[in-house]
């Protein structure tokens, strides 16, 4: 065979309808796609930052840039750490990435020998399990508490952690905060518990904080860098979603540490970015002064986020009416993931729902399988109301007619 054992994980539940919605599109018909969290398809990128890019061009930054980021980005991402948070970083702490995309793989490649396990609560963030079994590691399952506005259960972490540690190379433990899919945001206690764990286990803390500046109805988000007192502990983060820029494709790894294990997961991280030479120069300068033009920042986020709390408690609203689906409410990031009665709609699987929808409603969404969490669906709630309307009118539909 040429293809590689492991080359089998690269796969993206995401889009794996797209060869079907695409044939629908050809035959004529207009699909509504809420599958990707394509934020900048629906706001587009802020001008200040796009002329930035575009003035980067103009005066010829087109070269390879420092691998670990030009120091006008450096100095951003710490001022913005210093400000949001107040934790200081120091230059080395963060490294530049093509998105956390990247910053994935150089996490998994670093720290993951054949074997080793990663502690990944589900749902979980569909890029993390390829990651890590791309390099060879094995994701070891827990589930955020669905029925606890899917915190996540401490208790059962530790014995999780305490059975498990020996056998299985337990390296990190995973946290997306603000979640994608579920759209909560974890408590401060919880993280606190979790940083004691960590601890007390001698475990690396990952999180992904990507979603950080867009949470809403009123919840609060603490950065794991707040409380993670002397254990190590990475930040994955980037311009993708707070500075609404996906295509430009910047992230960055923050290692706040001072300790052994920081230190050399710095200087790690530091060598993969070496390997793949730069991140893209005119991207970096424009993300550089999207962060630090922090009057223009203010004005562009504070109008996007009222905007999305406004989208997502609509959508969240019309889906109420449907009494197949049970729903938490989001408070971050731009996803709603409800827990579907399949048994009712007389499916099998959500992914059967999921095609089936497609090609009967016109409504691409991503089965929740694809997180992790069977018997769930995941609605990307980020263009207008008046397609969301459309669209979930279309499943409530759907669904009567399945029951029936
Ligand atoms: C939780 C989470 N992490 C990472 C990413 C990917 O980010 P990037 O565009 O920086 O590669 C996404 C994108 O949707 C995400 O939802």
């Amino acid at each position: 065979m040429v293809l590689s054992e492991r080359s089998k994980y690269a796969l993206n539940p995401i889009d794996e309808d797209n060869e079907l919605a695409e044939r629908l599109i050809k035959s004529g018909k207009k699909v509504i796609a809420l599958n990707r969290g394509d934020i900048s398809l629906y706001f587009p990128t802020p001008k200040y930052i796009e002329n930035a890019a575009i003035r980067a061009i103009k005066e010829n930054k087109t070269y390879y840039t420092r691998s670990s980021g030009i120091p006008e980005l450096i100095d951003a991402v710490k001022g913005r750490y210093k400000r949001m948070f107040n934790v200081k970083l120091k230059e080395e702490d963060i490294i530049t990435t093509q998105g956390v995309s990247e910053g994935l793989y150089f996490l998994n490649a670093s720290l993951l020998n054949p074997g080793n396990h990663a502690i990944i609560f589900r749902p979980y963030y569909t890029q993390y399990v390829p990651s890590i079994e791309l390099s060879e590691g094995k994701a070891y399952y827990l589930d955020y508490d669905e029925e606890r506005e899917w915190d996540i259960d401490t208790d059962e972490l530790e014995d999780h952690i305490k059975r498990m540690k020996e056998k299985r190379g337990i390296k990190y433990i995973m946290l997306t905060n603000p979640n994608n899919p579920t759209g909560t945001v974890l408590k401060k206690n919880t993280l606190e518990r979790i940083v004691d764990l960590a601890n007390e286990h001698k475990l690396i803390l990952v999180s992904d904080e990507i979603y950080d500046e867009v949470v809403y109805n009123k919840a609060k988000f603490t950065s794991v860098a707040q409380v993670a007192k002397g254990v190590p502990h990475v930040i994955l983060n980037g311009a993708s979603k707070n500075l609404d820029a996906t295509g430009f494709r910047i992230g960055f790894m923050i290692v706040p540490g001072e300790d052994k294990t920081s230190m050399e997961l710095k200087k790690k991280f530091a060598d993969f970015a070496g390997v793949r030479v730069s991140v893209n120069a005119p991207a970096q300068y424009a993300v550089a002064e999207a962060i630090s033009n922090t009057k223009e920042h203010r004005k562009a986020i504070g109008k996007m986020v009222g905007e999305i709390e406004g989208r997502v408690n609509f959508a969240f609203k019309l889906l109420g009416e449907n009494p197949y689906l049970q729903t938490v409410r989001p408070n971050s990031a731009y996803y709603i993931f409800p827990r579907i009665d399949l048994k009712s709609l007389n499916y099998n699987n959500d992914r059967e729902f999921v095609s089936e929808f497609l090609r009967e409603k016109l409504v691409q969404i991503t089965r929740g399988s694809g997180f992790g969490a069977r018997s769930h669906i995941r609605i990307v709630a980020l263009p207008a109301k008046p397609v969301l309307e459309e669209a979930i009118n279309r499943l409530n539909e759907f669904c009567e007619k399945k029951a029936r």
